[in-house]
């Protein structure tokens, strides 16, 4: 496997400052040479360049449109270059927004070598707010949203179709924070959406078998971590917590059970924010969580 690392190093999406670091952050916490002990090729293509945060108000419910669509279009070249390589690209965030440039890059490659696309939303969050249904104006509260058509014309226009992904294709899992506009449009459009609830009762296995069932060996896993995704006990490095999330060996589980479907194709790992975290554990915790993702285990398995 041939893997490329794209850092995005910009909070411009986000309510708190910081998640500009999330790059640099999980390079230090060790993420190429983890990756390397799995037999993965990686290469380190640095950190995208984009315009820096200038901490305005929204304006017409968006707060820096439009330094978000500049961002999002380096994101969206680097991510579509790598997939055209046949590389595997990991985009480092970086806030959310971000998912808007990376998700319709793959889409786009998607539709270019006839692949079925299922998208993997890991978040606390739906992030499926639109300008008139923000409570924030910040734009990482509105990727899914985007990428199924709903948002300014230049975010949700930047992979060539309109829209990038049918909501069909996205499961969200872990989520426990929707805004009550955002909970009406979630259900509007039939998103599937595993809750906190729905894992407390069913337990993470059943979770993720759903979320996993129908993948075929014609289908591109994306899976977009919010490290929000992570009960704040154990992952204090982000900038929207959330009390109730996963716990290590939940989070654990849903990794492997990913790793198990050998249909990862791309990822996102976004909204660390380093200046909240505590010595880099959250990062180093993603880094453990990646390696899961990559096949870690503890004894050797047979194929499922
Ligand atoms: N729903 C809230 C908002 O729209 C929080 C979104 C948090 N999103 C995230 N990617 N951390 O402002
Ligand atoms: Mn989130
Ligand atoms: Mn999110
Ligand atoms: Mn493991």
């Amino acid at each position: 496997r041939r893997v490329s690392l794209i850092g995005a190093p910009t909070d411009i999406g986000a309510g708190a400052r910081g998640a500009s670091m999330g790059p640099e952050a999980m390079r230090v916490a060790g993420l190429q040479t983890t990756l390397e002990s799995h037999e993965v090729e990686v290469q380190d293509r640095g950190n995208l360049g984009g315009p820096s945060n200038p901490w305005l108000p929204p304006v017409e419910g968006y707060r820096h449109l439009e330094q978000v669509v500049a961002w999002n279009r380096a994101v969206h070249d680097a991510v579509h270059a790598e997939l055209a390589d046949g590389r595997m690209p990991i985009l480092l965030g970086g806030d959310h927004c971000l998912a808007i440039g990376s998700i319709s890059a793959v889409a786009r490659h998607c539709r270019e070598t006839g692949k079925r696309l299922r998208v993997l939303w890991l978040d606390a969050h739906a992030d499926f707010n639109t300008s008139r249904l923000t409570p924030s104006g910040n734009i990482h509260g509105m990727p899914v949203a985007c990428l199924c058509g709903h948002g300014p014309k230049e975010l949700v226009e930047i992979g060539g179709q309109v829209p990038a992904l049918n909501p069909k294709w996205v499961r969200q899992i872990g989520i426990r924070s929707v805004d009550p506009g955002e909970k009406r449009f979630v259900h509007e459009v039939g998103l599937e959406v595993f809750d906190m609830r729905y894992i407390d009762e069913m337990g993470m296995r059943h979770t993720m078998e759903l979320a996993l069932a129908t993948l075929d060996a014609n289908t591109h896993l994306h899976v977009s971590f919010d490290v929000d995704f992570l009960d704040p006990e154990i992952a204090p490095g982000v900038g929207t917590t959330i009390p109730g999330g996963p716990t290590y060996r939940e989070a654990q589980l849903c990794m492997e059970m990913i790793a198990d479907t050998g249909r990862l194709a791309s990822l996102d790992v976004m909204e660390l924010n380093p200046a909240l975290d505590v010595r880099n554990k959250t990062a180093v915790l993603a880094v453990d969580l990646i390696e899961s993702l990559f096949g870690k285990s503890t004894l050797m398995r047979a194929p499922r």
